[in-house]
């Protein structure tokens, strides 16, 4: 038998850098994300017979780094729930990998939702979640559609860090167009990012204490639908956080001159009217968020630019599936 699954990626409002505690994954703050629609991994898992994980990434054997990434979370898998066999796994994204554009988060919500297909283990999509978080923080939220809340416990307890539905997809007709300035694999991941973040930038503490307050501005501009809200504080948890990682000892800067030109961009257009705001993750793309009958103008407006190399659009989109 093959199970077939696709998760979607997702893109951080109020995001994720930290984690409070590193061998169970647990993020020192919570965060809120939107689930895209047009950006994701489709993953086929069957049994093995060979004795041990086979992983094909994106076409090709998974290399060291990969292979390790996968059969850990597939160890603690079949620790937690007893099974004992191991898989045989093809999993491609739609997009460029490791660049900034959430490939771990779809990636670890299709591994963790075939994984418990395949073995019949019955998880509810709470504890799907906390599975999924184990691979990646991000994956977490993946598991579910629409606007995402990643909620964080206090002291090593697995169990208090699990993602929930604040709104479906449906609720709000917003999209994202990524401007792609560089489809290069990022030279420090989000992982070691931020845990050389938490280790040495003097602004960690702040951000932690000042993360609950954008949570909960957050989630109510997403309930109201309040545009310029969710434009304010996203783009203020955005900023923040690349301060914080650029504090760190030795900075992290993970943006490039293209991208920075394109903040002060989408900035003076807002100013002028126009309804866009930008996030940005671990690396140098762009996100802007903006009503979906504004997409086409927004596209063709960064087209031919020098600096970007591709523009992805997409809509906000559901949670994962078993597609077979
Ligand atoms: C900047 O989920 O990739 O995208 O838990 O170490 O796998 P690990 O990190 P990851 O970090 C995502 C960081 C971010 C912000 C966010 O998605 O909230």
């Amino acid at each position: 038998m093959t199970v077939k699954v696709k998760a979607n990626a997702n893109i951080a409002l109020v995001k994720y850098w930290g984690k409070r505690e590193p061998k169970l994954n647990l993020p020192a703050v919570g965060s809120i994300s939107a689930t895209l629609d047009n950006l994701n991994t489709e993953t086929e898992i069957s049994i093995a017979t060979s004795g041990n994980d086979e992983i094909i990434y994106n076409g090709k054997p998974a290399n060291e780094k990969e292979y390790g990434r996968i059969s850990n979370f597939l160890n603690s898998f079949r620790k937690e729930f007893g099974v004992k066999d191991f898989f045989s796994i093809n999993t491609i994204n739609n997009f460029p990998s490791g660049a900034g554009l959430a490939s771990s988060a779809s990636g670890f919500a299709a591994l963790a939702a075939g994984v418990n297909k395949i073995s019949n283990t019955r998880i509810s999509d709470r504890e799907l979640s906390i599975l999924a978080r184990k691979g990646s923080g991000s994956a977490a939220r993946s598991i579910f559609g629409g606007f995402v809340e990643m909620k964080t416990g206090e002291g090593v307890d697995s169990h208090t860090d699990y993602a929930e539905q604040i709104a479906p997809a449906n609720h709000w007709d917003l999209s994202v167009v990524i401007l792609v300035t560089s489809g290069k694999q990022k030279k420090i991941s989000s992982t070691d990012g931020m845990n050389a973040t938490a280790y040495s930038s003097p602004y960690y503490n702040s951000w932690i204490s000042s993360s609950k307050f954008d949570l909960y501005e957050a989630k109510k501009a997403i309930k109201q639908k309040d545009f310029e809200k969710l434009a304010d504080v996203t783009e203020f948890s955005t900023l923040k956080m690349h301060g914080l990682a650029m504090a760190a000892r030795p900075g992290i800067i993970y943006w490039n001159g293209t991208t920075l030109d394109l903040i002060n961009e989408v900035k003076d257009m807002r100013t002028a009217g126009s309804p866009v705001f930008f996030t940005i993750d671990a690396g140098p793309q762009l996100k802007i968020f903006t009503p979906s009958e504004n997409v086409t103008k927004i596209k063709d407006h960064f087209s031919d630019r020098n600096g970007i190399e591709t523009i992805i659009v997409s809509g906000i989109g559901d949670g994962v599936k078993i597609v077979e």
